[in-house]
């Protein structure tokens, strides 16, 4: 049976329920599952003043600049300011913020070149990750004005997740020259480093930020490079995730994860699904599909248990709907990550952030900007709407960028055309499990129309963009969308038309012929109602026996039936019709397709899950005179686990590469299986992927149970 939810009366429809389930029934889904989220990214001192109090606080006086003409001192934005605007957010349309860092920032004054203070409003020159940074907060750097604003999120259905910086604390060259602290105890600082918590390389810098040892082991802009190896910064970092995890955080935006050491990041995450549901997906940059660290991008989410946000697909939507290029290089990189990343679907797609000019100083053109929020809220992927998009927030000077794509939020309306669209596609990603899970397929292309199929089994969502100064006349679409008749769901908002279906073969039913407005946006869709379970989503993608997924799709049913990976049945922790929470069995280490069975037996399709070994723990290996390499060829590590790539000897199967700063030496962190005794050897994988073992028998290790490790080892020949 299919049910069509077309135009106006479902929409209607639609927020009447959502209105309902969020005074009922507040935040049922789990952050694990959150492809279904609309992500909203706030810069806490940039969006609203809740409290005059803490806009001058004493540990940090001077760092606040009330005439908003300092465009590097605070402005008086805190967490009680958010929590004000709880229900603009919630009409938006919004299911999750991505704050700023919230943790205690540098309390100096930094002068720039011109003498003007510089201050850490932007929350990236983090002193004491375990207290909330005064002016956000209180001068007592307590978490009370964080748990608050928590506890109102929570309440309107709206999850919570922080920036979270891993990779440095303060700039290293001045200001608190990187000192930080651990709930008020001072732990250490980058001029005087006896115990080894920071790395003295200098800045990354020219070629280097191609180079992976550069990337992750030299300095991000100054700013005082931890050294994850080091035990008591391993657990700083863990235990100040956890406690954000305490008080009620739902995910983890991880910034420059690119710039941290890779191999201890698997283990941070590892950490983190340890401690309770969560969704984390990194900042690693990048321009392109064919930056010369993609490759490494995709593995690292492919294995880590951390998705990214979508710099390639940022860069395309800025193309296409900023710079009108042709749509094909949105289609491109939609089809190149398709290929490349297991979960897809969680990558955080977004037009602007904080690093970049915003969509309209890049092009004053308020259609281009809905057609390119359109495509975000209903492509693949999870999008993230950075602060004042719905309200045209920007400001052009110096062409946009840092810090003046960082405006103070010009206004509340709920009456914009980019309001209204966001709230009505959020409601869509909420009903119609298409947008959150579904495949996306071209349908239809040129430069400038570009018409693309979200399908969930018999959920369907069909979209049609044409950007072109033109109307365009459409024929010989097909679409998946069962013969009928279908109205526009934004019910004309962007000059949609509505469409009739009849019914071809093998998934094609033919579109009649149609005219596409010029700059406009239509969606059509149907929600299928029965058959049987679908599962959509699984997070976290790794965990070790114990750990508990969250499993999201549909027609599980009400009355609870099995979980499986692979064979092997899971305790189920909860279940409803669409999501089911269950515990990952004691099953060999491995990769696994779960599947959901219903009350009636009736299977699921599988989805790829991780099983680890055990708890992560990371070690640095070192392999000393290992064979000699020519360009392009590269040390990997493999072993007996599924951490080390269960002896796999290709490039995507094997832990590596290993870094070569000391050559012929070569080393690389992994996080490994704690208490386990792992089996491992170092292999060379030539540039044409010949293979290279090293002799003798077997390494041994057995790794700690807590704290990091180090493997020194002679290559054997
Ligand atoms: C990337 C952040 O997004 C940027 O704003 C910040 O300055 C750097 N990382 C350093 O934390
Ligand atoms: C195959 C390799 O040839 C060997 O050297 C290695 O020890 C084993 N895999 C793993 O047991």
């Amino acid at each position: 049976m299919l049910r069509r939810l077309p135009g106006g009366k479902a929409a209607a429809f639609s927020v009447a329920l959502v209105i309902l389930f969020a005074m009922l029934a507040p935040a049922a889904a789990t952050a694990a599952d959150f492809k279904r989220e609309v992500v909203y990214q706030i810069i806490t001192d940039r969006f609203f003043d809740g409290s005059a109090a803490n806009n001058n606080p004493p540990q940090s006086s001077g760092l606040y600049d009330s005439t908003k003409t300092n465009w590097r001192a605070y402005w008086g934005g805190d967490l009680a300011g958010i929590q004000q605007k709880m229900s603009y957010l919630s009409g938006l349309g919004v299911t999750a913020i991505w704050i700023s860092p919230p943790v205690d920032n540098l309390n100096t004054n930094i002068p720039d070149g011109n003498g003007n203070p510089t201050a850490s409003y932007h929350g990236y020159q983090g002193r004491d990750f375990k207290r909330v940074e005064e002016h956000f907060g209180n001068s007592s750097n307590t978490w009370t004005d964080f748990d608050n604003l928590v506890t109102a999120a929570h309440a309107a259905g709206i999850k919570v997740i922080i920036d979270f910086a891993p990779n440095h604390t303060t700039q290293d060259n001045a200001g608190e020259f990187g000192a930080f602290y651990d709930n008020g105890t001072f732990v250490g600082n980058y001029s005087n480093d006896t115990n080894g918590y920071f790395h003295h390389n200098g800045n990354i810098s020219g070629t280097g930020w191609d180079d992976r040892y550069q990337v992750e082991y030299y300095t991000l802009f100054d700013l005082a490079d931890l050294n994850q190896e080091n035990a008591t910064v391993d657990s700083y970092l863990k235990s100040a995730a956890a406690l954000f995890q305490q008080h009620g955080v739902d995910g983890f935006r991880i910034d420059a994860i690119k710039h941290v050491n890779w191999g201890w990041e698997y283990s941070f995450a590892n950490s983190i699904y340890t401690g309770g549901d969560s969704f984390l997906f990194g900042e690693w940059f990048q321009n392109s599909t064919s930056d010369p660290l993609y490759h490494d991008s995709y593995k690292f989410a492919n294995k880590s248990g951390i998705s990214m946000l979508d710099f390639p697909l940022n860069a395309a939507i800025r193309n296409v709907f900023g710079s009108n290029t042709n749509f094909s290089d949105i289609d491109n990189v939609i089809s190149a990550e398709g290929a490349n990343f297991t979960w897809k679907e969680d990558l955080v797609t977004f037009i602007d952030n904080h690093d970049m000019a915003r969509f309209l100083s890049l092009n004053n053109n308020q259609t281009r900007l809905h057609q390119a929020l359109a495509f975000i809220l209903t492509a693949r992927g999870i999008p993230c709407i950075y602060y004042g998009t719905e309200q045209y927030l920007h400001n052009d000077t110096g062409g946009g960028t840092d810090p003046y794509n960082r405006p103070m939020m010009n206004a509340f309306l709920t009456n914009t055309t980019a309001y209204t669209l966001t709230s009505r596609l959020s409601t869509l990603r909420r009903n119609n499990l298409a947008v959150g899970y579904g495949s996306h397929q071209e349908r239809w292309i040129n430069n400038d129309v570009y018409i693309y199929e979200r399908k969930f089994y018999g959920n369907v969502v069909l979209v049609a963009i044409n950007k072109g100064a033109a109307a365009a006349n459409i024929t010989g679409l097909n679409t998946s969308l069962p013969a009928g008749a279908y109205s526009d769901y934004l019910t004309g908002l962007l000059s949609g038309v509505n469409i009739n279906v009849t019914t071809g073969t093998g998934g094609n039913n033919p579109v009649a012929a149609f005219s596409l407005p010029a700059g406009s946006v239509a969606v059509w869709q149907v929600t299928e109602a029965g058959g049987t379970p679908q599962v959509g989503s699984i997070g976290p993608t790794a965990a070790q026996p114990g750990v508990k997924v969250v499993i999201g799709g549909k027609n599980f049913g009400a009355t609870q039936g099995t979980v499986k990976f692979g064979t092997t049945t899971a305790t189920v922790n909860s279940w409803s019709a669409t999501q089911v929470v269950a515990t990952v069995p004691a099953v060999a280490n491995g990769s696994y397709q779960v599947t959901v069975t219903d009350s009636s037996s009736q299977v699921s399709n599988g989805i790829q899950c991780t099983v680890l070994t055990a708890k992560l723990i990371p070690v640095t290996f070192t392999v000393f005179n290992a064979s000699p390499t020519q360009v392009g060829d590269y040390i990997f590590l493999t072993g007996s686990t599924v951490e080390l790539g269960n002896w796999a000897t290709t490039w995507d199967g094997a832990v590596g590469p290993m870094l070569a700063p000391n050559y012929p030496n070569w080393f690389l962190t992994a996080s490994v299986p704690a208490g386990q005794t792992i089996q491992f050897k170092f292999i060379k994988i030539a540039a044409g992927g010949a293979v290279t073992w090293e002799g003798g028998s077997n390494h041994t290790y057995t790794v700690p149970t807590s704290g990091t490790g180090f493997v020194n080892v002679n290559w054997q020949n």
